[in-house]
């Protein structure tokens, strides 16, 4: 069965073409960064109008670049929660209306159950290896920041999110800070390249660091609010020649990032979890992923790091997911709503072993 996927719930018009849930045939985004880099962030509005302008090109060139036309496709898959509410309105009006014509089914889709899905696009294998559970996630985007447990029968719960900033928020957050524009986690990645990590000692939240005594209801969470006005303060009134902008940048992906990695290994070894997936836009951070390779291999562990086409946002993960609810007939009607908000019960997971 052939899913065509729609993603429009933030600054990504992005379409797809998945056949049964693995096999991406096409994967088509166009980015709107250009248009709210002026404002260091996006703005929903705005976003809505240019998914307006682009959803129809982006889903006939998906279509076209997978050699087929709308009568091939089985079932739409479309973003339906969390995101910003007139972005998602756009998709979900798309979505509808060609499932309708078509007589097709449609598929809302979770969001950030689609970037955790992102990680075994092309996996099937995985996802039927009874070994590779409890399987730990850890969603890194720029909305969200969260360690999820995922058991072979698909029930899974989240363990612990951030208290205020996302991930990739904090790092965008930094760029404004810093004047490095919008999005600031691919340049703050290129930039940290070349600076000292520890040339600041920036606070590592809710970790304990600094003799901070963490509450054990937190201790999964995760709070990037004091780095961020750490770094406002580190930076207050100074001008920065070259080195020491690399230096901070670097010293705060850095404080950033292991602290992602030691949630994540903390939870990894209390569940026991064989397999660690890494997802969301920020997991394509390179630090980030150097320390989950070393961090992982060091617990005797399998790290499954998806490649960065398929952690930002994307419309294969939305459709590779479309499909796991699809064989299970699990569809929704025209009625389907959207939501800004991620409702923290997972509900099952259609991809697990069942
Ligand atoms: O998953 P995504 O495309 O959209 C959301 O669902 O939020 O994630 C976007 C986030 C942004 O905050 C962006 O700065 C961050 O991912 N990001 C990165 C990198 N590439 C994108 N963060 C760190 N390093 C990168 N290389
Ligand atoms: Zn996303």
């Amino acid at each position: 069965m052939i899913v065509l996927g729609i993603e429009s719930s933030c600054d990504e018009t992005a379409a797809a073409v998945v056949r049964n849930g693995h096999d991406v045939l096409s994967n088509v985004i166009s980015s709107q960064m250009a248009l709210h880099a002026g404002y260091g962030g996006v703005i929903p509005e705005l976003a809505a109008r240019e998914h307006l302008r682009n959803i129809s090109p982006v889903v006939q060139e998906a279509l076209a670049a997978a050699q087929l036309t709308i009568a091939d496709i089985s079932a739409i898959a479309v973003t339906s929660s969390p995101g910003l509410i007139p972005a998602l309105l756009v998709g979900n009006a798309y979505a509808k209306g060609l499932a309708a014509a078509q007589g097709i089914p449609l598929i809302g889709i979770n969001h950030f159950l689609a970037h955790i899905y992102g990680s075994f696009l092309g996996q099937p294998e995985i996802l039927a290896d009874r070994s590779s559970y409890p399987i730990l996630a850890l969603v890194v985007s720029g909305g969200h920041t969260a360690i999820v447990l995922i058991e072979a029968d698909g029930s899974a719960r989240i363990l612990g999110s951030t208290l205020d900033d996302a991930a990739g928020e904090a790092l965008d957050k930094a760029a404004k800070i810093l004047g490095l524009g919008y999005p600031g986690g691919p340049v703050i990645d290129r930039i940290a390249k070349t600076g000292n990590p520890q040339a600041y000692a920036f606070p590592r939240g809710l970790t304990g660091a600094g003799g901070k005594a963490v509450k054990p209801e937190h201790r999964y969470d995760f709070s990037f609010s004091g780095v961020k006005t750490a770094l406002l303060y580190a930076v207050k009134d100074k001008t920065l020649d070259e080195a020491s902008l690399a230096d901070a940048v670097a010293s705060y992906q850095e404080a950033v990032m292991e602290v992602l990695v030691s949630k994540a290994m903390t939870a990894a070894s209390d569940f026991a979890t064989p397999l660690i997936c890494c997802c969301g836009g920020v997991a394509c951070n390179s630090r980030l992923r150097v320390l989950m390779t070393e961090e992982t291999a060091r617990l005797g562990r399998r790290l499954l790091a998806a490649p960065p086409k398929f952690c930002t946002d994307n419309a294969a993960m939305v459709a590779g997911l479309g499909w796991h609810y699809l064989r299970k007939g699990l569809v929704d009607d025209l009625a389907m709503g959207v939501e800004a908000r991620l409702n923290r019960s997972l509900g099952v997971l259609p991809f697990a072993i069942g």
